[in-house]
């Protein structure tokens, strides 16, 4: 059961080759979040991401974006960046008082919020596809298609008084478009090449087991803790030999505070029928080389046996040869 997996998994993570980690595609995007509270009191957040990774931070009350990796400028200059953080400022500043003096007009109920995401995506072929998107209480509100404003359904009416709105904006249009097509696709490479060491690092997983009582009477839960590792691929399953057991149970790959992540995979199990069970963890960084915990049988239990019995051959195999040596003289003796 467990040799197709393996397979497969063997040619996801080819031995200790660091240039195949980036997975693809790949994108870079900024996210807004406004809050509106009441009519006098709203808030944005603002932030960048690689992927999963947030490289931008933006401080509300400074009006100025957050560099959170050495990289995160990829190759632009500072006047460049400069030129960006005043449109963003701008923009986030223009946002929150549009909304506020048209909230009535579209029936917007306080409290609320808006989310936007834009960005563009790398893909395989190295084609750059740009992308926007908005939503309303959580809600898909509109995107960009074909360069232009598309309400989604869920919208109705008042995506569509929206997008007819913008579309007389023709400046602000325009910008947004350059952004998004030319800005975007630019800082993508850049960052990816500038970041390349960072992104492209290896970090070998910790692992370690623990149980708590199951659902079920006498039953427990095993659990197997893969913490520290990067990139963000990573397979873990409990196995009995080389069986794989169908009951792993895996949760989301969680971040831990200095980008590298964290995956638990569990087992519930008869109380008495634990032994024998393994963790088996496969990771890029591991270069082929599983990490294989053994529940009940710590490591550290298998060297000592280990030790025990290389330890008692030795001793058995000097007296051995004592005995050959002196057969001789017992023989004379007898
Ligand atoms: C508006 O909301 C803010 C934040 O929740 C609150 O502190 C403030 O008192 C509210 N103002 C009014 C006029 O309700």
């Amino acid at each position: 059961m467990l040799h197709l997996p393996l397979a497969l998994l063997a040619g996801l993570f080819p031995g200790g080759g660091n240039g195949d980690a980036l997975q693809e595609p790949i994108s870079f995007h900024l996210i807004q979040i406004a809050s509106f509270a009441n009519s006098s009191w709203a808030q944005n957040q603002g932030s960048g991401w690689l992927d999963d990774l947030q490289i931008h931070g933006w401080d509300s009350q400074a009006g100025t974006a957050v560099f959170l990796k050495p990289w995160s400028k990829g190759n632009f200059t500072d006047d460049e960046v400069a030129e960006l953080v005043d449109i963003f400022r701008l923009y986030l500043f223009g946002f929150i008082k549009e909304v506020q003096e048209r909230a009535h007009d579209f029936q917007l109920e306080y409290p609320f919020n808006i989310q936007g995401i834009a960005g563009c995506e790398l893909h395989s072929g190295g084609a750059i596809v740009s992308f926007l998107r908005g939503a309303l209480g959580g809600v898909d509100f509109l995107s960009i298609k074909n360069r232009s404003c598309a309400p989604s359904p869920e919208s109705g009416a008042r995506g569509q008084k929206f997008c007819a709105l913008v579309s007389q904006y023709k400046g602000i249009c325009d910008i947004v478009e350059k952004l998004l097509l030319e800005s975007c696709p630019k800082f993508l490479l850049g960052v990816l090449e500038a970041g390349k060491e960072d992104l492209q690092r290896q970090v070998k997983p910790e692992a370690w087991l623990s149980s708590s009582p199951g659902p079920g009477h006498g039953h427990v839960r095993l659990a197997c803790h893969v913490s520290g590792f990067y990139p963000k691929p990573v397979w873990v399953t409990w196995a009995m030999g080389e069986q794989e057991q169908q009951g792993t149970q895996r949760g989301d790959t969680l971040p831990n505070a200095d980008g590298t992540w964290y995956l638990r995979a569990t087992l519930d199990v008869e109380a008495g029928k634990a032994a024998g069970l393994a963790c088996r963890v496969k990771h890029s960084s591991l270069g082929g080389r599983d990490i294989v915990l053994y529940w009940g049988h710590p490591s550290y239990t298998g060297s000592i046996i280990l030790a025990v019995l290389l330890s008692s051959s030795v001793f058995l195999l000097c007296l051995a040869l004592w005995f050959f040596r002196h057969r001789r003289s017992y023989q004379d003796i007898l």
